[in-house]
């Protein structure tokens, strides 16, 4: 009731007036998408995951309303179920894959910002990126991750942008060890490095590794930019040596594997609710 109500918010159904043609042809309309998404997602919730919060949202209402025509009733063969995308993650991604040979992949891969450039190729279905921002666009100028560059990172044709993705294989007696990375914009590097860190200088194992609070430097701004979780001690003592210490939000999202004496162990960055480590 609740989604054929949302739908009809969307007219002016007092003005069209009770039982007029004009009401009964949208109320008709919304009434049949409902019962479509009824067919397939409504069930005992004890059994079933319904997606209700999906299907009572005003969004989803003003989706359905998009292909409703005002004059002519759309036959219920053309209509069917709605399709719910899997939650997506906004941004740059980065996953690690080893299999039994000792074989890695390590992928790190992005379109800059939320939606890239906010353009879908017609007909293709996918989004353009915004690379374009990890140029510098003039000297000294910072861009979106406040890096500044000059003329060896100016656009010109032909010429790729930098980027800070570094997707990263270690190697132990020429035998893959640890396949990791991160995205994270500007911290992609610095998150990756202590990772790395964490796990040879400091012999943590690969979740641990992962999971521990990370600092970040990129020369400017001038700030020690750093996570919740770091000791009060060790900042006060870090703060009388001059660093300008700054609390911000996490960065990266590290996804690891750790091969060790033919042993695998993955590390998920509990910094994004997606992370997820699986032996297959
Ligand atoms: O290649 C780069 O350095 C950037 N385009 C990465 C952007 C990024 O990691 C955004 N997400 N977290």
């Amino acid at each position: 009731m609740i989604q054929i109500l949302n739908i009809l918010e969307g007219y002016p159904v007092t003005v069209y007036g009770h039982n007029s043609a004009k009401s009964i042809h949208l109320m008709a309309e919304a009434m049949k998408r409902a019962y479509a998404d009824r067919s397939l997602y409504l069930g005992d919730e004890d059994f079933v995951k319904v997606p209700l919060k999906k299907l009572t949202s005003k969004e989803y209402a003003t989706v359905l309303r998009q292909n409703i025509d005002n004059e002519k009733a759309t036959p219920s063969s053309a209509i069917s179920p709605g399709k719910f995308l899997p939650y997506e993650s906004n941004e740059t991604t980065h996953f690690s894959i080893a299999d039994k040979f000792g074989n890695a992949v390590s992928n790190t891969y992005t379109i800059n910002f939320s939606y890239g450039s906010g353009i879908v190729v017609e007909g293709a279905g996918f989004l353009l990126n915004n690379e374009m921002d990890d140029f510098s666009a003039k000297p000294g100028v910072p861009n979106a991750y406040g890096l500044t560059g000059g003329e060896a990172n100016k656009i010109e044709p032909n010429k790729r942008m930098l980027s800070s993705m570094s997707p990263t294989i270690v190697k132990r007696n020429g035998k893959n060890f640890l396949v990791t990375g991160s995205p994270g914009g500007s911290r992609i590097i610095t998150t990756t490095l202590q990772v790395l860190m964490n796990v040879i200088d400091h012999g943590l194992n690969i979740q641990s590794a992962v999971a521990a609070p990370r600092i970040h430097h990129q020369w400017l701004p001038d700030e020690l930019r750093i996570e919740e979780g770091l000791s009060p001690d060790t900042l006060r003592v870090l703060r009388e040596r001059g660093h300008k210490v700054q609390q911000k939000a996490a960065m990266g999202a590290s996804q690891s594997i750790l091969i060790k004496n033919g042993i695998m162990t993955g590390g998920a960055d509990p910094r994004r609710s997606t992370a997820f480590a699986a032996g297959l």
